[in-house]
């Protein structure tokens, strides 16, 4: 069973081709325009989609070493995501398909993330709890074999979101996550107390953290040296995945399941990987992260959901694409 998977559902032109769960290629086209404004400017991620769309499938395909008639069937995400966006990718794969006769495949965006992990570790039967952490995102979900069941998820900010806010607070670039993890690196997680916002259950938010740091630096009330920047980078970050780390982990304590995972841009990020693994270790659970480059936005896990929807006999969502999810 070969799939084409197309995403399209922010800022990335994603287009791979997956063989029986094996990735024969994963073509991804940032749209790096998006920096010089700070963060994705809707219309122009839209443009550059309708630009990027046929040299990325054609680069995946080539790739892949096959021709369309050498492809099964055809992925596409169907939402959440930039509307515009979205619909770049679901109507070049409904003309991709009725042109090959082939069949189409709607997929959700974090069923695709959660998905990452058929890549890395092949099929999973045990029930997991997995956080969704990126930039439209910070759920966390209990996973049974496809099956999503939302235990929580964030009341504001997504943390991807909070990373980009406050990596603008101090200057850097976009997307903020990579940027604060460089700059963390030289700092000291332990130099500034942030709050914690310790939400009941398994709720998260971020914003509170967000304003902590704004005010921090405005009262600081001069140009901050670099060592000052990076101890706020770091001690940020070190804020925000603690309380992932920590909610995640009393889920699977709570729900008695054996395996926790991380997916979404955010969990690309290294300190937060060795958290969340030194956390599972001393509690005895066992650990499921997809590799970074499949964390952050990518076709290989559309078509790695589609194949695992199409081995449970599913047909996949609508194909009209949608703003938000009804988790
Ligand atoms: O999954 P993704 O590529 O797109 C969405 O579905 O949102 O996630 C993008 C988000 C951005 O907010 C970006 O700043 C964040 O993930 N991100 C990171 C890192 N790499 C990407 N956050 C923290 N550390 C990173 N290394
Ligand atoms: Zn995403």
């Amino acid at each position: 069973m070969r799939i084409l998977g197309i995403e399209t559902s922010c800022d990335e032109t994603g287009a791979a081709v997956l063989e029986d769960g094996k990735l024969l290629s994963n073509i991804v086209h940032s749209q790096i325009i998006h920096s010089r404004f700070g963060g994705v400017v809707p219309e122009v991620a839209s443009r550059i989609h309708i630009k990027a769309i046929v040299p990325t499938v054609e680069q995946a395909m080539e790739e892949a070493g096959i021709g369309l008639d050498g492809i099964d069937a055809i992925a596409v995400t169907t939402g959440p995501g930039l509307i515009g966006s979205l619909i770049v990718g679901v109507a070049f794969a409904k003309a991709l398909a009725l042109a090959t006769g082939k069949t189409i495949i709607g997929v959700d965006h974090v069923a695709s993330h959660i998905a990452a992990n058929l890549i890395t570790y092949g099929s999973i039967q045990e029930a997991f709890v997995c956080l969704v952490v990126s930039g439209g995102h910070t759920h966390l979900f209990h996973v049974d074999r496809g099956s999503l069941r939302l235990l929580g998820r964030t009341r504001d900010d997504a943390a991807g979101e909070a990373f980009d806010k406050v990596a603008r607070m101090l200057g850097l670039g976009y997307p903020g996550g990579p940027e604060i993890e460089r700059l963390a690196s030289h700092g000291d997680p332990g130099a500034i107390e942030f709050p914690r916002a310790i939400r009941r259950g398994y709720e998260f938010s971020f914003s509170g953290l967000k304003t902590a740091v704004r005010y921090y630096i405005e009262g600081t009330g001069k140009t901050l040296s670099a060592g000052a920047a990076a101890d706020i980078a770091a001690s940020f970050q070190h804020a925000v995945f603690e309380v992932l780390v920590e909610k995640t982990i009393r889920a699977a304590r709570e729900l008695g399941v054996k395996n926790v995972s991380a997916v979404g841009g955010v969990a690309s990020n290294k300190v937060l990987r060795q958290m969340l693994k030194d956390a599972a270790d001393s509690e005895g659970l066992g650990i499921l992260l997809p590799e970074p480059g499949l964390c952050t936005d990518n076709a290989a896990i559309v078509a790695a959901a589609a194949h695992d929807m199409l081995l449970r006999g599913e047909s996949g969502a609508s194909l009209v694409p949608y703003s938000t999810a009804t988790y």
